[in-house]
C-alpha cells in the first residue's frame, strides 16, 4: 500500500474474523518491532506472542476496550475478538525508559499488520499485574502493553474536528454501519511556523 494511505486507514480496529494471522505476517509484524529505533540503541524491549486461542481468550478476559463507548458497543462480543495478541515487555536491566522505544515498535508493528490488511488495536487498558503473571514476568520486567491483531469486519474512518476546544470533539463513536468514526484535530490546529 502507498504510505500515506496507509497511515490513512491503519486506524484502531476493534472486531475481528477469527481468522487466524499467517506465521508470514506474525513474523513480518515481529520484525518490524526489531527494526524500530532505539534509544542509545539499548533494544530494551522483548516481545510475547499469545496465539493459542484458549490463552488468547485469558488475555482477552483482561483487557478494556473503547472507553468512549458503552461496553455492549466497544467491546468486542463472542466471535469478534482478536485473534492474536503480543505483548510489548520493558527489561529495566536494559533501560529504565522505554516509552517512547515501546511507542516505536507498536507502530512499526502496527502498519506492517495493516499492510497486510490485518487490523490492531494497543490495550493500554488491561490488568497489567494479572497479565504479569500469567506471562512470568521477573521482577525486572514490566509490561508495557498488550496489542491485539485479527481481520477486521468493520472499518474506521477518520473525520476533521471542526470545535477544537470542545473537549468531547475526541470521542470517536460508531455510525449506522457500527463502523468507527475518529476525530482527529485539523493540522492547523496543530502546527504553527516559527
Ligand atoms: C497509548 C494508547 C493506549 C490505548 N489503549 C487503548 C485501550 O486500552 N483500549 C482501546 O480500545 N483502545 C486503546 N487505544 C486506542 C485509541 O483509543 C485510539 O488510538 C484512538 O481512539 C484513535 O483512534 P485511531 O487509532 O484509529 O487513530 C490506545 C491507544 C494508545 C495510543
Amino acid at each position: 500500500m502507498e504510505l500515506m494511505e496507509l497511515l490513512r486507514t491503519r486506524r484502531t480496529y476493534r472486531r475481528f474474523r477469527q481468522k487466524p494471522v499467517p506465521q508470514e505476517v506474525l513474523d513480518e509484524i515481529l520484525e518490524a518491532a526489531r527494526l524500530a529505533s532505539s534509544a542509545a540503541n539499548k533494544q530494551p524491549l522483548t516481545y510475547i506472542v499469545i496465539q493459542d486461542p484458549a490463552k488468547v481468550a485469558a488475555v482477552f478476559g483482561y483487557t478494556r476496550w473503547a472507553a468512549y463507548l458503552p461496553p455492549e458497543q466497544g467491546q468486542p462480543k463472542a466471535g469478534e475478538e482478536p485473534v492474536l495478541f503480543i505483548a510489548v515487555v520493558e527489561n529495566l536491566d536494559r533501560n529504565q525508559n522505554c516509552d517512547t522505544d515501546a511507542g516505536l515498535a507498536i507502530s512499526n508493528m502496527t502498519l506492517a499488520a495493516w499492510n497486510h490488511g490485518v487490523g490492531s488495536c494497543m490495550i493500554g487498558a488491561c490488568n497489567k499485574p494479572a497479565l504479569s503473571e500469567m506471562f512470568g514476568l521477573t521482577e525486572k520486567q514490566v509490561l508495557h502493553t498488550v496489542v491485539a491483531f485479527g481481520y477486521p469486519t468493520h472499518e474506521s474512518h477518520i473525520m476533521d474536528i471542526e470545535r477544537a476546544d470542545d473537549p468531547d470533539a475526541v470521542k470517536y463513536y460508531l455510525d449506522e454501519n457500527r463502523d468507527f468514526v475518529v476525530p482527529k484535530r485539523k493540522l492547523s490546529d496543530v502546527v504553527s511556523y516559527l
